[in-house]
């Protein structure tokens, strides 16, 4: 049972301020590259309608030479409050980029410094930027002057456990005209492995005066908690932990909301909804989004009999129906299986 204290629930009960946007919800889904498309944003909304989301990353300098817009910057009126977030180490690339996403309704821009990634910061952009401040708070202003939404960061601790400099960083992008700033409690050299250290999140909660935004290991209720608990940070953001669970992002803001927890979504539930991202991936982008759900079909299937083998098959799925088939095949072995095939799940989150 996750337990909060009343006076955290007490303390999340006013909307959250970013700049001139007001937020019902101190909940986010993080932006994920090859993930959070148009399709996998509209499952998390049904569940989470008040929450922000954020659509993928997108490169700033390749946007300045196409006169199309990518496919990764289209939003639609029903997903907002969303933002638009951008990586890229030019100011004057970001700054209209910046127009081109508040252009398309982003009610905030946010930008990536903390993408581990060497294809990204090998060219200046992501985590790279912590080991340049001054280039950071240049494109914080450039941006800033170059819009009217708020313009929020995301980013890490430090490059690494002996260049950890979040606390002056977060008070430069403060005084560069951040209005947000969302804290992975990772170095860049950790990548996604070992513990996220939050203490650092609590530390850059006591020397800026915006909002600062929980992240790392937000694989469940609880951990959303426990970390709002131990930051005073002003809100949580979901990462992994909704991978093949687009559920977390309702279920952590229905609990901070109320004090209650919603019932765990059934492996049944869990298997429907795979299905449908997969028809939803095929319509939106043809036997590309096909590809692209087998990795998403294979995060939904854990935690249930039979989930090893299933994974196995959804891995290799060359069409939609043949990835129907298996899983209904599956719903149908589970409904035999169990007694009552809506007991939830006694694993829930990663
Ligand atoms: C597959 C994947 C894609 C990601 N893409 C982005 C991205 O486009 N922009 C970004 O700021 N962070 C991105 N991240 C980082 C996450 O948003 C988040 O900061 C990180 O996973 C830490 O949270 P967690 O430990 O709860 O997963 C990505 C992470 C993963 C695993």
């Amino acid at each position: 049972m996750v337990t909060i204290s009343p006076a955290l629930l007490d303390r999340l009960s006013t909307p959250l301020k970013i700049g001139s946007l007001e937020l019902k919800s101190r909940v986010f889904q993080s932006p994920l590259s090859g993930v959070t498309d148009l399709v996998f944003r509209r499952i998390v909304r049904r569940y989470a309608p008040t929450s922000m989301l954020y659509t993928e990353m997108v490169n700033a300098t390749g946007l300045h030479y196409v006169k199309e817009l990518p496919r990764i910057m289209e939003i639609e009126a029903s997903e907002r409050p969303i933002s638009i977030q951008l990586f890229d180490c030019r100011p004057d690339f970001l700054a209209e980029a910046a127009q081109r996403a508040v252009a398309e309704g982003a009610d905030t821009v946010d930008i990536n410094m903390g993408c581990p990634v060497n294809k990204i910061t090998k060219n200046g952009g992501g985590s790279s930027l912590l080991r340049e401040p001054e280039i950071a708070a240049a494109i914080v202003r450039a941006v800033v002057q170059a819009v009217s939404v708020p313009v929020t960061v995301k980013t890490r601790i430090g490059w690494s456990d002996s260049e950890i400099n979040i606390l002056s960083f977060a008070q430069l992008m403060e005084d560069a005209g951040a209005q947000m700033i969302t804290v992975h409690g990772r170095t860049r050299a950790q990548g996604y492995n070992g513990p996220a250290k939050w203490d650092w999140i609590r530390q850059v909660k006591e020397v800026v005066s915006i909002p600062v935004i929980g992240n790392g290991d937000m694989f469940s209720v609880q951990a959303a908690v426990d970390c709002l608990e131990q930051t005073g940070a002003d809100g949580v953001m979901c990462s992994r932990g909704t991978l093949g669970y687009p559920f977390l992002v309702g279920q952590v803001d229905h609990f901070l909301k109320t004090g209650e927890e919603l019932p765990a979504p059934t492996s049944i539930d869990l298997l429907e909804c795979a299905r449908e991202h997969l028809q939803a991936l095929f319509e939106y982008k043809g036997i590309y989004g096909v590809r692209q759900a087998r990795k998403h079909l294979t995060w939904y299937a854990k935690g249930f009999p039979g989930a090893a083998e299933l994974r196995g098959k959804l891995a290799v799925i060359e069409n939609v129906a043949e990835g129907c088939e298996i899983i209904d095949r599956h719903i149908t072995y589970l409904q035999e299986i169990t007694d009552n095939s809506h007991q939830p799940l006694v694993q829930i989150g990663a």
